[in-house]
């Protein structure tokens, strides 16, 4: 009797209304399409059914994997064990990850992915926010291609065997915070278009060959509060320009072969 009176038929939508909303916010993978691109990425990594049960939900129950309505948004690879088989032969197959067009965060940092950067992740994986390669046995060269990820705003490559130059594409990504090439082998300058970079907070260039000046423009990125450009082959002087990076906190320069007096525009560094 109660559900026929409009506030019991009121009630009874609200409750329904509120568990589907609830049911696509977090879960149930509603795409076929990415389910079969879930597990071929299962199966070329060589993931194990302790996290990620075949039978069960993914967007619910597989670690490391988040949804929102029913679509992949997230991938956390990192501190995931392949199985056995997928041990003797790790390779960087994540094909099906260009199935994901909404793919936000893509995290393998710590997990064995031995080889290069595909191409296609720039042109691609276009929502991509967060990629977090660290320490993952990644080499060659960082494609030009990744400068096109225009809503990029972390990109975390340290400590892996990257070789090649710094490419300058990615002084286009005007929403990066982040940015970590270090502990690579990275050759040839740093892109004087990184000036771009206007929302950077993060610069982490330490332990490559980087060689030639440090471009006087990034002392404008007024937002910088870390900035790491040690043990590389740097030439010239410290720029004055550095004077204005007001926000640092802190700034690594040693270990290269700067030159010149020692700017007294940094005095101004009050963090
Ligand atoms: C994923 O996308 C690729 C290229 O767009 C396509 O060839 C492939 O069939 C898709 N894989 C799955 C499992 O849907
Ligand atoms: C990636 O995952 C690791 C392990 O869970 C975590 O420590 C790290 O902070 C993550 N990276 C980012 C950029 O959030
Ligand atoms: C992506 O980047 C490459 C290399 O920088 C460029 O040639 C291409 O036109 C860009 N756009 C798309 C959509 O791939
Ligand atoms: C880089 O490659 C060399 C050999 O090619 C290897 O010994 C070293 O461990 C690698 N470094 C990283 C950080 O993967
Ligand atoms: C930079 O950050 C601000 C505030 O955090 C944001 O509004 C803006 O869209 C970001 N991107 C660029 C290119 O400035
Ligand atoms: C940046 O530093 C230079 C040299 O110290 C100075 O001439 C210039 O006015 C500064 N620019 C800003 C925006 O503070």
């Amino acid at each position: 009797m109660g559900v026929r009176t409009p506030v019991g038929a009121f009630a009874i939508a609200l409750i329904l209304f509120l568990i589907q909303s609830g049911f696509a916010q977090q879960g149930s993978l509603s795409s076929r399409e990415q389910r079969s691109a879930l597990l071929d990425l299962r199966s070329s990594l060589g993931l194990r059914s302790k996290d990620w049960p075949i039978k069960a939900d993914p967007c619910s129950s597989w670690t490391g994997v988040k949804c929102n309505n029913g679509k992949v948004i997230g991938i956390t690879v990192s501190g995931l064990r392949r199985t056995r088989l997928g041990r003797t032969n790790p390779r960087f197959a994540v094909d099906s990850l260009a199935n994901f067009t909404l793919l936000a965060t893509f995290n393998a940092s710590g997990f064995a992915l031995p080889g290069i950067i595909p191409d296609w992740f720039g042109q691609r994986l276009s929502a991509l926010q967060m990629l977090d390669l660290r320490s993952a046995s990644v080499i060659g060269p960082i494609p030009q291609s990744l400068g096109n990820l225009s809503k990029l705003n972390t990109l975390y490559l340290s400590g892996n065997n990257i070789t090649g130059v710094v490419p300058s594409a990615l002084g286009n990504i005007a929403e990066l915070v982040i940015l970590d090439l270090s502990r690579n082998s990275l050759t040839g300058s740093i892109p004087s278009g990184f000036a771009s970079l206007r929302n950077l907070t993060r610069l982490d260039l330490s332990s490559n060959f980087l060689s030639g000046q440090i471009p006087p423009g990034l002392g404008t990125l007024t937002r910088l509060q870390f900035l790491n450009l040690a043990d590389n082959s740097l030439t010239d002087s410290i720029p004055v320009q550095f004077g204005n990076l007001s926000q640092l906190l802190e700034l690594h320069l040693s270990k290269n072969s700067l030159s010149g007096s020692f700017p007294v525009e940094l005095r101004g560094l009050r963090s």
